[in-house]
């Protein structure tokens, strides 16, 4: 059965990843992660018992590590999800996201190359490292702009996009300088299962079950082309078995949705499934100031994946709302582990200053 080596695999579409690989028996896993505050050690406990999957705690920027890791279980494959990933904290500390995703992939990369490069030539051919980015490289959109394809030019807005991009831009110098076998996948914002409650769709769905304010920051109009996470996770998997070496893949949800209106329809579904007495959810609705140079619209344009592969986003999006909400009810303790004291320091820092500037409706 194939290796794959899986960094940042304790994450939320790392783990999601895991769990359809493990469950398909597509591969074996090993999991290196750094257990960053993004990620909780109970995600993936269910599969403690699994032969099949192996975690190791360690960074991706320790070229030692990795060195012995390949050496240890030697691969077929490498997909990089490991990420500082959250585009707030990025605006207010951005060094780690530096360190990870720009010097962290660079290691990765330099380590894989000497393993490749070892390889027989059988091995050699059919090694991959697969590297899964955003498509927050390329900026923001207008109303009216097309879709990002594959060739839109970069144009990175924020610390976190920016350092993204960088990483890319080693991956693509890799295969073109070395030969490295490589793939790089853009993808749109993901939502489901297992998210850490930073982003905007559970921290609304946790502060909703809380009655506490739902913070939409300055219109709420900035649009964003969500996908459920299990949707990627295939894609991903469509890339790394079919694709050409060298190819870079846009993934999305074709499902271009306003701030306020996912707000409200996690705000109609919770008034559904646990409804409060008093009070409907959407009256938690609060604008709070915006996030500095905040990207107004993401769209991308998934046909190249299509008509290569075949992938194409099976969930629609307000049946995948309804499933990720009810996995939040579901899964309460994952959550009670996940809000512990790092989090909440975090929650001051974040919205502390953003003072409600008007309560919705
Ligand atoms: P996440 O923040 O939930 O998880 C990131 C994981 O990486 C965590 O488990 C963390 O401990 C680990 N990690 C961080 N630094 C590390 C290091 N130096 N070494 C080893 N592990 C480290 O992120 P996510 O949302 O699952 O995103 C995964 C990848 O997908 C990222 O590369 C991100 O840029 C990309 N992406 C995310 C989205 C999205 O909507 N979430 C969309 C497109 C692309
Ligand atoms: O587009 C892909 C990217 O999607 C990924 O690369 C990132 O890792 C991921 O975090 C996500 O970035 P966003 O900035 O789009 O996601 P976030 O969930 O932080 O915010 C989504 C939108 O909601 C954005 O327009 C900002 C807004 N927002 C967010 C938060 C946390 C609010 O209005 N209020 C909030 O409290």
């Amino acid at each position: 059965m194939q290796i794959i080596l899986v960094t940042g695999g304790v994450g939320f579409i790392g783990s999601n990843f895991i769990f359809k690989v493990r469950k398909k028996r597509w591969a074996n896993i090993i999991n290196l992660d750094k257990l960053t505050y993004a990620s909780n050690p109970q995600t993936l406990e269910e599969l403690q018992h699994d032969p099949g999957y192996h975690f190791v705690h360690g960074d991706i920027g320790n070229i030692e590590l990795l060195r012995n890791l390949l050496e240890q279980y030697q691969p077929n494959a490498i997909i990089n999800f490991a990420a500082e990933t959250h585009v707030d904290r990025s605006i207010l500390s951005p060094q780690d996201f530096i360190q990870t995703n720009i010097l962290g992939t660079f290691q990765l990369l330099e380590a894989s190359r000497a393993y490749w490069e070892k390889l027989s030539p059988q091995k050699r051919e059919q090694f991959r490292f697969l590297h899964v980015s955003t498509d927050e490289v390329y900026g923001s959109l207008s109303p009216a702009e097309p879709a990002f394809r594959e060739h839109t030019p970069y144009a990175p807005n924020s610390p976190y996009a920016a350092s993204k991009a960088g990483s890319d831009h080693l991956v693509r110098a890799y295969f073109h300088t070395y030969g490295l076998p490589t793939l790089t996948t853009n993808c749109s914002n993901n939502y489901g299962p297992r998210q850490f409650p930073e982003k905007l769709i559970p921290l609304m769905i946790l502060n909703a079950l809380n009655g506490k304010p739902l913070p939409i920051y300055g219109d709420g109009q900035n649009v964003r082309d969500w996908l459920y996470v299990v949707d990627h996770c295939e894609a991903i998997y469509q890339v790394l078995q079919h694709s050409r070496i060298g190819e870079t893949y846009n993934i999305g949800g074709n499902n271009e949705q306003t701030n306020l209106t996912v707000v409200e329809k996690i705000c109609t579904i919770l008034d559904e499934l646990a409804p409060k007495p008093n009070f409907r959810h959407s009256s938690l609705m609060t604008f709070v100031k915006d996030r500095p140079g905040h990207d107004r619209r993401y769209a991308i344009d998934c046909s190249k994946i299509k008509s290569d592969l075949g992938w194409e986003p099976k969930e629609n999006f307000d049946s995948g709302l309804l499933k990720t909400i009810q996995w939040y009810l579901s899964n309460l303790s994952w959550v009670e582990q996940v809000q512990s004291g790092t989090y909440q320091t975090w929650i001051k820092q974040n919205y502390g200053d953003r003072k409600a500037k008007r309560v919705a409706q």
